[in-house]
This record gives structure tokens, C-alpha cells and sequence, in this order.
């Protein structure tokens, strides 16, 4: 409860954990650790960094974080065995508040075909589980995968041996999101009564949106009485994705005269939230979605924008300023000094450190100079970009090009090792991109395939930047990579460059 007496949600989010283990949304370390702190300024209660075992890249990501986290609870996924949880428990170690999620799936179908087991082998092996890493963190959340297909009696039983083993948590996901917001709501309501011990424990829910529910669940479970939401930024998640972090939030508080419950989350954060995972992942948001969409706020009929001129709330039911969409959309240029990039920098949520802030001024002059009008988006663009990248193994020195219609394409580039030593290559291709991409992989010695090369400007008119995003896949990992320039080759270069930097960063070699 809060002082005003309405009942608190817990929000846990799992953008790190559900979001990035689905297809395009994959981050590597300095990535998440930028997703990580824009989710504590959001002040979420709960962030779920990863799941350790699944890689050593996902336990030194959940490692990092653990030790940066102050302000939330940091949760660490694990089956519901002990190499998992010793996996969760080595990450989570310099935790502040660590949080150690084990999870089992608990409906028939998962039981006969993917566990093998009976109903009881998995009762004792949840049970056990949970006794296991209460050993060592006294904050365990139990998940009943696939709970809403499960039988509810056996939830409600399993969830009250998880509780009386220690569980602090219980979380009734809708895995396959099968589930309507009606029938889930009664379900909720039906395992808060019928739990064995429910009263010391909070009871989560976690829904996908396969059906396009997640977020109606999600609401609907909490008028019922669940007590913790599992969402991310976007929606991002597995196949549909996961209930979107926003959309429950906002809803709570607009429609507080009818949804009994408040989070504590800052809501101004909830755009920069938005862009950064939309910059890291490169998977953008449709226009149309709810809250963070690009039209969310835009009135474009115009009896709306006469009605919005006269009275906002004609035709808004909240603010753009309450999701931290800065009000006057002003725009620099190349003589704007470091104060007004200082402002521009806060109105739009974005904080750097001094070195950073040096750098990255340091490139808005230039782009100034290019550009002679740079908009909010560039300037996003140039922050997220510095703060997410992974240092250089390759830096970039010169580049050229040649290309038309009767000649076929050549590239040339130099490009200079983390030693000083320079190496340059010349390469015929299908087109400039394609050989001077050649080229790059010649040099590194290194040929990933390129699973994703998009390129778009990201403003109106031809002096734009072009920002390029690359996805690249190595040995079974994903690598993402993205650029600004005004200039598309320039802009395709390093944004592949930043990609096979970030996958020589976390194979070692740049280290
Ligand atoms: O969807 C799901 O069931 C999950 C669990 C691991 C909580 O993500
Ligand atoms: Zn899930």
C-alpha cells in the first residue's frame, strides 16, 4: 500500500531477460548496461538481467549489471536446477538487492513432452529448487511456466509448497498467451484464494501477447488482485512479445478512477526508455503503438488539431510531457554552445558523464557544421550511440568508393588494430557496399554473415543522416551494429565496423 492507501505493483521488468532472448532484439554488454540504468532512472522495482547459464556472455552481462543496479531489485532466471542456480547465484553476487528467479514448467504438455516428468517429480524438484537458492538469497521468485494451461488446483498446490519452501515470489505466467483478459482475471482471482499460504507471498503475473493480450491480462490480473506485472520496453519479447512496460503503466495512471493500483515508476523516463531500446535493438516500434508510437501524440485530421489547440484534452487523454516527450522541439546548430547542448541534453532525459559529454559535443560541432540544423533525434542518436558502443579493435581511418552503371563497384578502406598497425585493402564487389564490406571482413580476417542491413534517414530532407543498422552472426551469436552520417557509405562502414567490434569485444580479442 502507498501513504495514500491504493495498493503498490511491483514492476518487474525483463526487457534484459524475455526481450533480448527473442530473434533481432539481442544486445551485447555495453548495450544492456545502458538498457540497465534507463530502468533504474525509470525506477522499475524489479530488472531481470539475464539468464547465466544460458551463456558465459548472459552471466558476465547479469555480473555487470549486479554491480552497477542500486536503486532496483536485480534477477537472475535459472531452470529449476543447480548448476542454473549456482550460475544465478556467482552473477548475482555483488548484487545490492539480488533477486534469484527459478522457473518449471507446470501444465500437462510441457510436463509429458518437454520435462518428461509426472506432476509430482516436478512438485519436488520446484520445492527443492526453491530450498536451494533460499540457501544463499533470501529474495526467490518460483514461476509455474505455462501456468495458465496448467490445472489450477496443481498451481495453486505447487505455488503453496514454493511459498512454504521460501518463495517470496510466485509468478503465473501466460507463456503461449492464450489466454482472455476475462477468464485470466477469474484465474487470478481463483489461485489468490485457493493458495495455501498466498498471504506472504506476492503473486506475479507474466503474459505474452501471442493474441494480442498481454497488456488487457496483465490489467486484469491486477484488478484481481496480483500484486506484480512482468512487461517490457516495447512489448519486446518472444514471437508477439511480452506485455509492453508502457502501456500497463499508463493505463494505471489514467485510469486510476477505475484500476485500483499505482507503480513507482517515473513516467517521464518512459520515452527515452522507448528510444534507447528501440537505438540498441534496432527493432522499431510501429508508428500506431500505443504510448511511444511515432503518431501517438501527432493530430493530423484537422478538427483534431483545432480541437487540440483550443483544448488539449479534447482529443488527449494524457500529455506527451507525462511520457517525457520534450515540449518545444528545438533544434541546434553550429552555434550552439556546450550549454544549450548541456539543456537539450536534459529536456530530452539523456545524462552522460564528462568524458562522454566531451566526445560527444565534440561531434555534434561537426555534424553542425555538416548538417547546419541537428534536431532532437540527432542528438539522441549521437548520445545512445556513444554510451551503447563497444570499444574499437578496428578503427576506421580513410575510405573510398567507386561506383556506376558501365564500371561495377570497388571499394578501398584502411583500417588501423588496437596496436597502431594499419592495413588496407581494395575489393570489387556487387555494388559499393558489398565490396567494401569484403574488404572489412578481409582485413579482420573475420566473414560473419550480415543477417540485417537497414539504412533510413532520420530526418526530412536529403541533408539528413543516414543511420544504418547491421545485424552480423558469428559462431551462433548476434552482433548488432548502427551508424549516423550524413554520408550512406560512411554511415554503412561503421556501422558494420561497430558490429564486429562489439563481437570482437565479447570474444576477447579486444580486450
Ligand atoms: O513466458 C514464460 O513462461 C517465461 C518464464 C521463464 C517466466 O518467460
Ligand atoms: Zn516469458
Amino acid at each position: 500500500m502507498t501513504s495514500n492507501g491504493v495498493r503498490r505493483v511491483t514492476v518487474f521488468d525483463t526487457t534484459l531477460r524475455d526481450g533480448e532472448q527473442s530473434p533481432g532484439c539481442s544486445m551485447n554488454l555495453p548495450e544492456k548496461i545502458e538498457v540497465a540504468k534507463i530502468l533504474e532512472k525509470l525506477r522499475v522495482d524489479v530488472i531481470e538481467a539475464g539468464f547465466p547459464i544460458s551463456s558465459p556472455g548472459d552471466l558476465e552481462s547479469v555480473k555487470t549489471i549486479a554491480g552497477i543496479i542500486k536503486d532496483s531489485v536485480v534477477a537472475a532466471l535459472a531452470r529449476c536446477l543447480e548448476k542454473d542456480i549456482d550460475a544465478a547465484r556467482e552473477a548475482l553476487a555483488r548484487a545490492a538487492a539480488p533477486r534469484v528467479h527459478v522457473f518449471l514448467a507446470t501444465s500437462p504438455i510441457h510436463m509429458e513432452y518437454k520435462l518428461k516428468m509426472t506432476p509430482e517429480q516436478v512438485l519436488e524438484q520446484a520445492v527443492s529448487s526453491v530450498k536451494y537458492a533460499k540457501a544463499f538469497c533470501d529474495d526467490v521468485e518460483f514461476s509455474a511456466e505455462d501456468a495458465f494451461r496448467s490445472d489450477p488446483d496443481f498451481v495453486c498446490r505447487v505455488f503453496g509448497e514454493a511459498i512454504r519452501a521460501g518463495a517470496r515470489t510466485v509468478n503465473f505466467p501466460d507463456t503461449v498467451g492464450y489466454a482472455m483478459p476475462g477468464e485470466f482475471g477469474e484465474r487470478i482471482r481463483y489461485v489468490k484464494e485457493h493458495t495455501p499460504g498466498m498471504e506472504k507471498a506476492v503473486l506475479s503475473v507474466h503474459c505474452h501477447n501471442d493474441l494480442g493480450m498481454a497488456v488487457a491480462n496483465s490489467l486484469s490480473a491486477i484488478v484481481s488482485g496480483a500484486d506484480q506485472a512482468e512487461c517490457t520496453i516495447n512489448g519486446i519479447g518472444e514471437r508477439a512479445g511480452n506485455a509492453s512496460l508502457e502501456e500497463i503503466v499508463m493505463a494505471l495512471k489514467v485510469r486510476r478512477d477505475i484500476l485500483p493500483a499505482e507503480t513507482r515508476i517515473d513516467t517521464t523516463q518512459i520515452y527515452t526508455a522507448s528510444r534507447m531500446v528501440t537505438q540498441v535493438t534496432g527493432v522499431k516500434v510501429q508508428p500506431n503503438k500505443a504510448i511511444v508510437g511515432e503518431n501517438a501524440f501527432a493530430h493530423e485530421a484537422g478538427i483534431h488539431q483545432h480541437g487540440v489547440l483550443v483544448n488539449r484534452a479534447t482529443y488527449e487523454i494524457m500529455t506527451p510531457e507525462s511520457i517525457g516527450i520534450p515540449k518545444n522541439r528545438m533544434v541546434l546548430g553550429k552555434h550552439s554552445g556546450k550549454h544549450a547542448f548541456e539543456d537539450r541534453l536534459e529536456d530530452l532525459g539523456l545524462t552522460v558523464d564528462a568524458e562522454t559529454l566531451e566526445s560527444v559535443f565534440a561531434e555534434f560541432k561537426i555534424l553542425a557544421d555538416k548538417k547546419k540544423l541537428v534536431s532532437d533525434r540527432d542528438i539522441e542518436a549521437l548520445v545512445m550511440g556513444a554510451a551503447a558502443a563497444a570499444p574499437e579493435t578496428w578503427k576506421l581511418d580513410h575510405w573510398a568508393v567507386n561506383t556506376g552503371s558501365a564500371l561495377g563497384a570497388s571499394g578501398t578502406i584502411r583500417l588501423v588494430n588496437k596496436n597502431g598497425e594499419g592495413k588496407k585493402l581494395v575489393t570489387l564487389g556487387n555494388g559499393p557496399i558489398d565490396a567494401i564490406f569484403l574488404a572489412i571482413n578481409h582485413i579482420t580476417g573475420k566473414a560473419p554473415e550480415l543477417e540485417l542491413y537497414e539504412i533510413g534517414a532520420i530526418t526530412d530532407g536529403s541533408s539528413s543522416q543516414a543511420e544504418t543498422m547491421v545485424k552480423i552472426a558469428w559462431e551462433g551469436r548476434r552482433y548488432n551494429g548502427r551508424w549516423l552520417s550524413t554520408d550512406v557509405v560512411e554511415s554503412s562502414i561503421k556501422a558494420y565496423l561497430a558490429a564486429i567490434n562489439a563481437m570482437e569485444w565479447e570474444l576477447g580479442a579486444g580486450k
